[in-house]
């Protein structure tokens, strides 16, 4: 099976796992990415069964509102039942690094909201340890270089990546080499440098169900 192939297969398998809970009131959160791009298009046929969406980034938002689906402001939705989003690798414990598509502090934002977080990937994702995928740090733009500086204290080689600005007007740092033992203590460690505003580790608050697609299916880990 082709990755896209997979990414389809878990996008359908994440609508059977959210589609008997909607009803008109619901609001869902949704993330950013391929396999989320995949999800969000599935969602056409049931537009009229919930309420709308919040989305993680401004890229998401414009696919919902395409297919008639609105997009409402996560200061007015209180909880949501429901965080679908992907992951740039996740592991056992549910512990994810996101941020490859640079939405990570709009994903964490909409996730800490979120009752359940559905992550869903391909088997591509899924590691022993986090790290070999390079962890993204978003920065306010002017501690971009104090910021790095702390980072290659921490161990890893922060890559300025270059021609990006995110939906919040920062920057992003991708820290190479940098493999994670302890990724809920790294993401506060991380988090309190000054001028970090939020990193790619999703461990405080990670996944509650994993759908994983493999060459045999999606597997359902909760
Ligand atoms: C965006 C993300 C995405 O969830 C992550 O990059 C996975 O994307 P894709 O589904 O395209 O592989 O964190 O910031």
């Amino acid at each position: 099976m082709t990755q896209d192939a997979l990414k389809a297969a878990v996008a359908d398998a994440a609508i059977k796992e959210i589609e008997p809970w909607l009803d008109r009131n619901t609001v869902l959160g949704i993330g950013t990415g391929s396999t989320v791009n995949l999800f969000i298009d599935r969602l056409r046929p049931l537009r009229d069964s919930f309420r709308g969406a919040v989305a993680s980034s401004e890229a998401s938002a414009e696919r919902l509102k395409a297919l008639g689906i609105d997009v409402l402001d996560l200061n007015s939705t209180g909880t949501l039942p429901f965080y679908i989003d992907g992951a740039d690798e996740v592991n056992a414990n549910l512990q994810m690094i996101k941020g490859g598509g640079a939405a990570l502090t709009r994903e964490k934002i909409v996730a800490a909201c979120a009752r359940r977080f559905i992550c869903i990937a391909d088997e591509s994702k899924h590691v022993a340890r986090l790290g070999d995928f390079p962890l993204p740090v978003e920065v306010i733009p002017m501690a971009r270089s104090y910021v790095g500086r702390e980072l290659v204290k921490l161990g890893a080689e922060p890559v300025y990546r270059q021609g990006v600005t995110t939906d919040n007007g920062n920057q992003i740092i991708d820290c190479f080499d940098f493999m994670i033992d302890d990724p809920a203590a790294m993401e506060a460690r991380l988090n309190a440098i000054a001028g970090v505003v939020t990193n790619g580790l999703f461990a405080a608050r990670g996944a509650d169900v994993l759908l994983l697609s493999k060459g045999d299916g999606v597997a359902r880990t909760a």
